[in-house]
């Protein structure tokens, strides 16, 4: 009776902590695995809208950090307060950047012929609250994009939102 009771509980305590370990390998994984478009729908979406278009209205990457429209700096920071489990913020953030707005598209798209965004800025666009005027060409720069470069809509409205963001 008692060789056998106690030939059975390690037997017991074996399988048990095989199975505790099992449990917590998929508990893992299936945290770690979930991809950050699928954490997004879950926790975000439903104030924020589509996490693409989100990043396209809010988000930008200046130099290699990204940032909040309205949070800047302190993003990270904000971040770790909102919504989201610590371990999922980098690949959120990834992903949001993915899709964000960079002052590296002026650079691409209009540095051959305006240089540095900052010194054009400076030289040639005069922001006062919701209004810019071109001042080479006196215009206001929304007209002035329509006719510039076969600028479509979305590409203006992104310039415009550019310069407005880099005078703040
Ligand atoms: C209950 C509604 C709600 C949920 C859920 C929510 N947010 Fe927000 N979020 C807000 C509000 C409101 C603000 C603006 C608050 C502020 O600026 O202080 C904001 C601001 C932000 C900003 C800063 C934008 C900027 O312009 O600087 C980011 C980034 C952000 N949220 C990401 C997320 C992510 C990622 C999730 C999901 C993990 C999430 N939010 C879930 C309401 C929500
Ligand atoms: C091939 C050269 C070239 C490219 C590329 C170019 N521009 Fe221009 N841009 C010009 C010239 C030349 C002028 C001056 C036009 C004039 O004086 O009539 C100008 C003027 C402007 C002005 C008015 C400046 C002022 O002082 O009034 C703005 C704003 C502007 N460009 C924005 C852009 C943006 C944004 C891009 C990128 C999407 C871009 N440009 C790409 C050549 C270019």
């Amino acid at each position: 009776m008692n060789r056998n009771s106690a030939s059975h509980t390690p037997v017991t305590i074996h399988s048990l902590n095989a199975v505790l370990f099992l449990c917590c390998l998929v508990v893992a994984y299936s945290v770690d695995a979930r991809p950050p478009e699928q954490s997004w729908d879950n926790l975000c979406e439903e104030c924020h809208g589509e996490y693409a278009e989100f990043a396209g209205k809010y988000m930008w990457v200046v130099g290699d950090r990204l940032e909040g429209q309205h949070h800047k700096t302190d993003l990270p920071l904000f971040l770790k307060n909102h919504y989201i489990p610590d371990h999922e913020i980098t690949a959120m953030s990834q992903m949001l950047a993915n899709h964000a707005n960079s002052p590296l598209r002026f650079d691409n798209e209009c540095g051959s012929c305006h240089g540095e965004l900052a010194v054009f800025m400076e030289k040639s666009i005069w922001v006062r609250g919701e209004s810019m005027t071109a001042m080479g060409v006196g215009m206001e720069v929304d007209e002035y994009l329509k006719t510039h470069q076969e600028l479509n809509e979305n590409d203006v409205e992104f310039y415009l939102k550019l310069f407005s963001r880099m005078s703040e």
